[in-house]
């Protein structure tokens, strides 16, 4: 092994510890970032980041090279089908007329929150969404709304027609649609990492977290899942992608057999 190669491993280590991402699935990303260096300036690089905290400029870089923010509105649709129509229902009635507090785990550039405030309204269910992603620049998109219909794999892939009711077209800019002005007042967005607690906490009747625990390693899921537990109560409920599911909390079950990624925190347990 080459110093170079050692840096790299010792930063993989790092970015495994501080932000949860697998070293399996940083490889690649890591490499792109570490190469054309000599070995010195790759010691000193992971010398660096050893060293900075993670508002430094190149710990910034370094963390928008590795993160994959891949989504589009109305994302496994059948899944929301069953939350429109029987989860959100369902908690409405729960909250006795209460506002409903979601929050949006892993939002990237804000298509999923932004399908979660559709769903609210046209459910008729008051309600308030909190989303989250490590990404700033993810973030700052998604506090934009901005999005831009173009051929192929765009945001609005999935979008059913009656949803188009809330993007006004951008004047001057070809293609480009806002999310109107109302949906946006109703999400708050911000930074967060999921291997910490959210801050200021936060006890949602509804999380989201799709398509980012796939990114964690088996250890660092154990703090991400602990995350999501202290942010939930008896009758949260939580949908999860259909390629995850928890592995150090039994806290929460699957609704229905049908859909096991739509899972609950019974209400009457009571935990
Ligand atoms: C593939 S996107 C999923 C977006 C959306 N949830 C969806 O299903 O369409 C995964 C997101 O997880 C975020 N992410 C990865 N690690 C994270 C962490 N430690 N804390 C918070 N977000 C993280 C990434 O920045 C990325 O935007």
């Amino acid at each position: 092994m080459t110093g170079g190669d050692a840096a790299q491993v010792s930063v993989t280590a790092l970015i495994e510890a501080r932000y949860g991402l697998s070293p399996r699935l940083q490889h690649d990303r890591l490499s792109a970032f570490f190469a054309d260096r000599s070995p010195l300036a790759r010691q000193l690089l992971a010398d660096h980041l050893h060293a900075a905290p993670e508002s430094d400029p190149v710990w910034q870089r370094l963390i928008e090279a590795m993160l994959v923010h891949e989504t589009f509105f109305y994302r496994h649709n059948d899944q929301l089908s069953v939350v429109a129509r029987y989860v959100l229902p369902a908690l409405r009635q729960r909250a006795g007329g209460m506002p409903l507090q979601l929050w949006c785990a892993g939002c990237a550039t804000g298509e999923e929150a932004y399908t979660l405030a559709f769903l609210l309204r046209d459910s008729g269910c008051a309600g308030k969404i909190l989303a989250s992603d490590l990404s700033a620049e993810s973030v700052a998109e998604a506090v934009a709304g901005k999005y831009s219909w173009k051929p192929g794999l765009n945001s609005f892939r999935a979008l059913p027609e009656a949803a188009w009711r809330y993007f006004e077209a951008l004047p001057g800019e070809a293609n480009r649609w806002r999310v109107v002005p109302e949906v946006r007042a109703q999400i708050t967005f911000q930074t967060h990492n999921l291997m910490r607690p959210l801050t200021p906490a936060l006890t949602a009747d509804l999380i989201s977290c799709r398509n980012t625990l796939i990114y964690f390693s088996d250890e660092s899921r154990r703090h991400a899942e602990a995350t999501l537990v202290a942010a939930s109560k008896p009758g949260t409920v939580l949908l999860l992608g259909p390629a995850e599911r928890l592995r150090y909390t039994n806290i929460f079950v699957p609704m229905t057999d049908a859909h096991p990624q739509i899972l609950h925190w019974p209400a009457e347990s009571g935990a």
